[in-house]
């Protein structure tokens, strides 16, 4: 191979930083990897649409299949968001022989192990760095860094539109309403904020890094979720007199009894690390039984972190192909399924 064509799916704030990040370190990247990689077709639902950035409109379409079915295309970075379409773009690319770069949680925690078993049986890599964290490096830790521990459990901040509210309202003593919308603005919150503000986007990460670290398929209805709106007028101030801080946080441990997983409002004091992470930062505690305690603290949304995250995957997927390496992942058989909840 003398070159790597990416085709890129969606061009909203996650893609366009992509398309940014390989056109501005093109050289970096070229010297790392020894050829050249670029995108060579982006597929967007309206063409007319104005948008600015590093891609000349000729690459523009709205076909999947012009991507699918063009022979030198060798990688599939799919940051369009949502479910089923996403979900099926995945599934037909891995089908199509093209490894598969993804910043997308909602499919990953929906259909995370049907999809690797695809990328398996095609022999391509399924790399979702991007899904968790934003431009923390989480799942690649867990997965190589981590990887001889016994996770035992995990617990941090994995939502950044909720942390930047959470922030805005207390130091700087804005309305949750003007707060959300400074997070959407910035491009931090989803389509639909409901899945920051309800807990439904950080249950679905916790469901990721839960599966990954505990070796077993945690699924979404296996999480405790309680919301935002638990966070009642004044209990912000009632912590801050007390010296404690209100976070969205997630948890997840497991013990001889089974996996316990939850996303809900949790009092830090001041003093613990935890209570210090602002804005749109996340951070997320590891425990492992060999490694101790290990704290990650980084970017957790917004177009340039994210995308740091999705162009770190694709450097790995460029170099597995390099090296002719098929799908760099030996996903090990999974632990039963014993999650504490179902016995309830
Ligand atoms: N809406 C998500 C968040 C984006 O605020 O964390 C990053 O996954």
């Amino acid at each position: 191979k003398n070159e790597i064509n990416i085709g890129l799916l969606g061009y909203g704030v996650v893609g366009s930083g992509v398309a940014t990040i390989l056109h501005n370190h093109q050289e970096d990247l070229r010297h790392k990897l020894g050829v050249p990689v670029s995108i060579k077709k982006v597929v967007v639902k309206d063409l007319e649409k104005k948008r600015n950035g590093v891609i000349s409109k000729e690459m523009f379409t709205t076909s999947l299949d012009e991507v699918l079915n063009d022979p030198e295309i060798d990688l599939v970075v799919e940051v369009m968001g949502g479910t089923s379409a996403a979900q099926e773009a995945i599934r037909r690319s891995l089908e199509a022989g093209k490894g598969v770069v993804t910043a997308n949680k909602d499919v990953m925690a929906e259909s995370g192990p049907e999809l690797l078993k695809l990328a398996d049986e095609n022999k391509c890599d399924l790399l979702y760095e991007a899904s968790v964290g934003g431009g923390i490096p989480l799942i690649r830790t867990l997965e190589d860094g981590l990887a001889s521990d016994r996770i035992t459990a995990l617990t941090g901040i994995v939502n950044g539109t909720t942390n930047f509210i959470l922030t805005k309202m207390k130091h700087e003593n804005k309305t949750y309403e003007d707060a959300l919308a400074e997070a959407t603005e910035l491009g931090f919150a989803e389509a639909d904020p409901s899945a920051d503000v309800d807990g439904i986007d950080a249950a679905r990460k916790m469901v990721i890094l839960a599966s990954l670290s505990f070796s077993t398929e945690v699924r979404l209805d296996d999480v405790f979720v309680r919301g935002m709106k638990e966070i009642k007028d004044g209990d912000l101030q009632l912590a801050e007199q007390f010296g404690y801080t209100i976070k969205m946080a997630g948890s997840a441990r497991k013990d001889e009894e089974g996996i316990e997983v939850a996303v809900e409002p949790v009092f830090f004091p001041n003093s613990h690390p935890l209570a210090t992470v602002n804005n749109e930062f996340n951070a997320v505690y590891v425990y492992g039984d060999a490694v101790g305690e290990t704290m990650f603290y980084g970017p957790g949304a917004g177009s340039m972190p994210t995308a740091t995250s999705v162009t770190g995957d694709v450097v790995a997927a460029c170099r597995n192909l390099l090296l002719g390496v098929n799908g760099k992942r030996l996903h090990a058989p999974q632990y039963e399924r014993k999650v504490k909840s179902d016995d309830q």
